[in-house]
Order: C-alpha cells, then structure tokens, then sequence
C-alpha cells in the first residue's frame, strides 16, 4: 500500500527534471498523477511508465485559460505540486526588462495560477508544494530577477500557509540549490556555462551533487506530514548555510 493511495496529484513541470522526479515518485508511493508540461510527448511516455491512472497534459503555465481548464477536468486536488520554469541571468542593465517580465509570467504567475484553480477543488489535507529557490538567500551572480522570484514564491508561501490553514490546506516551498540532471534552459552558453556550474560546486558546502531525487524526496515528506505549513526547505546540499 502507497502512502499516497487514492489522491490525485497534479505535478507542472514534469516532463523532465526535478518535475518529473517528483510525478515519479508520488505515482510509486500510489497516487495518480496528472503531470503537467507543454511537451506533450514526453508527459505522455512518463506517464505511461509511472502508471497507476497517470496521464499527461500540455499546458503552458503561463496561460491562464490553459490552467483553467486543465484543473476544471479534475474531479479535485489533493496535492498541487507546481516545478514549471526556467532560468535568466544577466546583469541588470544587459538582460531587457521584457525576459524579467516572461521569467515571472511562468515562473511566478504560473504557479499563482494553479493555486488560484487548484484550491477550490482541494479538501481537508490537501498539500500546495511550491517552487522556489536558493537566490533570495544565498547571492548567485547575475540573478537578480531569480533572486526575486524566489522571494517572491517563499513570501507567498508563508501567506498562504495562514490563509488557508482554516481549511487544513498546506502550502510549503521547495527551494532547489544547484540541482544537476535535469533539462533546465538558461540564457548561459562557452565558459559563461561553465563558470556558473564551477561557482555553484564551489557554493555547495555537501561534496556531492544534488539530484531531481533529492528534491523528491523533500516533496514526498511535504505532501504526507500533517503538521508542516509554510516552511520553505532549502534543499541545497547547506549552499544557503553558508
Ligand atoms: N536545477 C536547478 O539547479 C534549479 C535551481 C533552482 C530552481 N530551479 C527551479 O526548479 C524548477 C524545475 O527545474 P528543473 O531544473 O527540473 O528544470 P527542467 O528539467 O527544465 O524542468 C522544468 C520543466 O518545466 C516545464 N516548463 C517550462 N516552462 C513551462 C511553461 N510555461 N508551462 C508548462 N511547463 C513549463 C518544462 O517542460 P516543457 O518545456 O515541455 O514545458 C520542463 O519539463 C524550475 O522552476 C527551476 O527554475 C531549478
């Protein structure tokens, strides 16, 4: 028996990556998961693999009236698991304010989004688990509308986790250190690439990688605890610790 048997799971960003670790892991421990990406082949063959009801749907986050409709075909929500995105960095007066605005269109609004549908259609014990990162904390270079983001998503977290306690609802935060094996697209290429994994090894005081499994496993304890609301986990191999 799963520990996640008979509740439906709607995971954004799970084609790849930390995304779909995570679909991965909630449909073994039994729940049925929609996984939620614009790719929709890849949705399709993961969702084949993982079994268990689970089935894919292409949407862009950072269309409402997508995000509308993909949760008004759910009979309910019971954990809304929300790791669609990417990544720019520049500095400020290199990077044009229209790619900080499209960055927080899906990154941030995508998962406002979600919640905003989501939430009617959860009951007593549902779990909201968001995405959020490292970069209001720890300084990572170039990354200023990053930095924001992940304020942005942990500022809401903890707002959330108030407002909707009455209803037994809980909302958390997963905030990824640097995170390898996964598809993630960032403005970044030639040694520009490679400084930026080079600074993020040298950040990360743990002396080993950290993996799309690492956060599924924080994702898992997030969607089964009964007493935790409006945390933020860095999951960063102690990056933000230093
Ligand atoms: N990896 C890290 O080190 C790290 C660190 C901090 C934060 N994060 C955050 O963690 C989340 C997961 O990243 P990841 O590293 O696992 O990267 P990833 O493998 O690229 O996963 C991101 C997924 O989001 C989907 N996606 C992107 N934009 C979308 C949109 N508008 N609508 C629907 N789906 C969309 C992508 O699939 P499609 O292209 O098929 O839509 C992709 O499968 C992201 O928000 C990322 O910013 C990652």
């Amino acid at each position: 028996m799963g520990q996640l048997d008979g509740k439906i799971a709607v995971v954004t960003g799970a084609g790849s990556g930390i995304g779909l670790a995570v679909a991965e892991r909630y449909g073994a421990e039994g729940a049925e998961v929609v996984l939620v990406g614009r790719q929709k082949e890849r949705l399709d063959e993961a969702a084949a693999r993982i079994g268990g009801g689970a089935r894919g749907v292409s949407v862009d986050v950072g269309e409402e009236e997508q995000v509308r409709l993909l949760i008004e075909d759910l009979p309910r929500v019971d954990i809304l698991s929300t790791f669609a995105g990417k990544a720019v960095f520049g500095a400020i007066d290199e990077v044009p304010p229209s790619a900080w605005k499209d960055l927080f269109h899906s990154r941030f609004f995508g998962q406002i989004s979600a919640i905003h549908y989501a939430v009617p259609k959860m009951s007593e014990g549902s779990a909201i688990i968001l995405c959020s990162g490292i970069a209001d904390k720890a300084y990572v270079p170039d990354y200023a509308g990053g930095a924001a983001i992940a304020g942005a998503v942990n500022a809401m977290t903890k707002s959330l986790a108030v407002e909707l306690a009455p209803r037994s609802i809980r909302v958390n935060a997963l905030s990824p250190g640097f995170i390898i094996g996964t598809d993630i697209k960032f403005n970044l290429d030639g040694d520009k690439a490679i400084d930026f994994v080079k600074r993020s090894i040298a950040s990360t005081p743990l002396p080993y990688h950290g993996h799309p499994t690492d956060l599924a496993d924080a994702a898992m304890f997030l969607a089964t605890s009964n007493f935790v609301t409006g945390q933020v986990i860095e999951v960063d191999g102690g990056w933000t610790a230093t």
